[in-house]
């Protein structure tokens, strides 16, 4: 990956205070999705460490998504996308995790060959509870995860003792 647009693409994640509620520093991808070296240069070290061994990229709902499809297609390979509860059409697989404040949701078709390495994308590492439902569900389904990648960890959080011992690869940090 081209080093100073990777630069410039953490330079482009905005931190926007009390959003969605007060106390809270919400984490925006936007600007840098918005520019097309820095999303480049994102999703090329996104996969680096992964480069060859996997079958698929499994995306969570919702900014995951916005990395997912771009990885797929830059690696060669096909998109999974892990969903919120209750959107996906076939037979399912869900796993629920805790939230801040109750639990939630997620789920994935049960129709990927077993033994299929996936690679699996959000956004942000905050808890670690998405990715390690994420985890969870495809292994569930026969499927192996054979590496995690975030575009940011909030490290203060911990998030990654969550994840088990599979390859973990974060981009950037706070
Ligand atoms: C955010 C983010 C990650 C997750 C990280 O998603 O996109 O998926 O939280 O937090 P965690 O490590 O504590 O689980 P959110 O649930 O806000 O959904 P969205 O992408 O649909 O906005």
């Amino acid at each position: 990956p081209d080093a100073s647009a990777l630069a410039r693409a953490e330079s482009l994640i905005g931190s926007i205070p009390d959003y969605p509620q007060p106390g809270v520093v919400f984490r925006d991808i936007t600007p840098l999705l918005a520019d097309a070296a820095a999303l480049r240069a994102t999703i090329d070290a996104l996969l680096e460490p992964f480069a060859g061994g996997f079958d698929v990229v499994a995306g969570i709902e919702a900014r995951g998504f916005l990395l997912a499809g771009a990885a797929a297609v830059a690696a060669g390979v096909g998109l999974v996308p892990i969903r919120k509860a209750g959107k996906l059409p076939r037979p399912a697989a869900s796993v629920s995790y805790a939230l801040e404040y109750g639990t939630a949701a997620i789920e994935m078709h049960d129709d990927l060959p077993r033994g299929t390495r996936v690679l699996l994308l959000d956004d942000v590492l905050a808890t670690g509870g998405t990715l390690a439902a994420g985890r969870e569900l495809v292994h569930a389904l026969g499927s192996e995860v054979i590496g995690t990648a975030a575009l940011l960890e909030i490290d203060v959080l911990g998030g990654r003792a969550a994840l088990g011992d599979a390859p973990l690869h974060s981009l950037f940090h706070v």
